[in-house]
């Protein structure tokens, strides 16, 4: 398994280019099932997730063309499985994405269970709840979710919990059920909003996109000709990038990015301290040399502090200045981050959902391992500003959900390789 080498002490200095939404690629990948035409997806991420959504695709008969520059046209005209496998559902949880669009198209689906991870156990129950509801006949047995339903009827559902990859299921089931779904206690992350849209590109109709009332008109069938769509930015790469600056005292510039749809992120950057400049389509942080600031988060469903960000807000708390509290509600086990952190000399106190970060002066390079995707960032961007070279093991997890890190960290002047095991 390939290791990240990161020497740290260096502020950062430059601009790159965030590239498109991996949590917006996933569920419009997903929705081009429904489409009875080709479909064209622009600014798709190069990420292994996205490698394992086209080999899901492909495996059900989907005829995928993908270009250099990773735009991908979809044809899912000539499907002869409607399976997600568990080898690669156990590789990727998001392809529970494809049980709304199979189902509502092709009448059936079998989806392996996606099962927990490491930030917590990840139920899809409200997803088969509200399905059941709109009619389908669901059986869980041996692992695997078993749908069927002659067509989907429409229906007013009121989830429980706010859950994007459910809003997703739901709001691509619902494009093609026959009467009007309501989905109240919607999920409004800027990715269910750009999902939103893609699907009204096809010829849905659904109203109140960016509120949690979704409503849904369901309509005979979806695909118009020649549709190109593009996945909007990913703001949690761009937060991530962001933190990269604050957290080495630098200066970066983020562009094809959108400040619009990390506000909570940026009102917490400018409380540690940074100087923050945005236009339509660029973000530039600046520390003009300062130690960042403490401070305190509570992350929760869009618009509030987005629990993404959580593990590189305390890698930036463990070496700013006063003492600075996360609290975590949205996942029961999302600070995997924290022990790892504490081996580099972070003073950080874990009490039920909540850790306390005492700000140390500096952190020390040790070897680390990676346990989820944003923790591995979070150790990365400790790595960038500790004493001597931090390596960070199992960096798997990160290539899932960043494209070209240490090409990207290497372009803001890091000093960052990968060695091979
Ligand atoms: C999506 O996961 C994202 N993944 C996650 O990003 C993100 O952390 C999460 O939303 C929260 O923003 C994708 O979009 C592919 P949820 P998802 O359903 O949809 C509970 C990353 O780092 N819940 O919104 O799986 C659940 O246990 C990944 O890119 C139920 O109880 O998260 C959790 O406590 C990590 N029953 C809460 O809701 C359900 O049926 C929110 O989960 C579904 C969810």
């Amino acid at each position: 398994m390939d290791k990240l080498l990161i020497t740290g002490g260096q502020p950062l200095a430059g601009e790159l280019r965030i590239s498109g939404a991996k949590n917006a690629a996933l569920p419009i990948l997903a929705a081009t099932l429904l489409s009875d035409k080709p479909v064209s997806v622009g600014n798709i991420p190069h990420l292994h997730d996205i490698t394992t959504t086209l080999e899901l695709l492909g495996q059900m008969g989907v005829d995928l063309m993908v270009d250099e520059k990773m735009n991908i046209e979809v044809n899912a005209n000539h499907i002869n499985k409607f399976e997600a496998p568990y080898e690669l559902v156990k590789t990727m949880r998001a392809s529970i994405l494809v049980l709304g669009p199979l189902l509502a198209r092709f009448g059936e689906a079998h989806v392996s269970l996606p099962g927990g991870c490491a930030i917590g156990t990840r139920p899809v129950d409200i997803h088969i709840d509200s399905l059941i509801k709109m009619g389908a006949n669901i059986q869980v047995e041996a692992g695997y979710i078993h749908a069927t339903a002659k067509r989907l009827i429409g229906c007013h559902l009121l989830l429980d919990k706010v859950t994007v990859t459910g809003t997703e299921n739901i709001l691509m089931a619902a494009a093609l059920a026959d009467g009007v779904t309501i989905i109240e206690n919607a999920a409004k992350e800027p990715e269910v909003t750009d999902l939103a849209h893609f699907l009204n590109k096809m010829g849905a109709k659904i109203t109140g996109i960016g509120s949690d009332i979704l409503t849904v008109e369901g309509v005979e069938r979806l695909g118009v000709e020649n549709l190109r769509y593009e996945i909007l930015p990913d703001r949690i790469e761009t937060g991530t990038y962001l933190v990269a600056g604050a957290i080495t005292r630098g200066r970066v510039k983020l562009k094809n990015t959108d400040p619009r749809i990390l506000d909570a992120v940026l009102v917490k950057l400018r409380e540690a301290g940074a100087d923050i400049e945005c236009g339509d389509t660029w973000i530039e942080l600046n520390m003009h040399g300062k130690r960042p600031k403490a401070v305190n988060i509570r992350t929760a469903p869009y618009p509030a502090f987005p629990t993404d960000m959580q593990a590189q807000f305390t890698a930036l708390n463990s070496v700013a200045d006063g003492i600075g509290l996360i609290t975590e509600t949205v996942f029961e086990n999302r600070f995997m981050h924290v022990q790892e952190l504490l081996r580099m000399g972070a003073q950080i106190k874990l009490e039920s959902n909540t850790a306390i970060c005492s700000g140390a002066e500096h952190l020390t390079a040790a070897p680390v391992m990676a346990t989820d995707l944003r923790a591995s960032a979070s150790l990365v961007l400790a790595g960038l500003v500790a004493q001597g070279e931090t390596l960070v093991d199992r960096i798997y997890h990160i290539d899932r959900g960043y494209d070209h890190i240490e090409e990207k960290l290497t372009q803001l002047g890091a000093t960052i390789r990968r060695v091979p095991n």
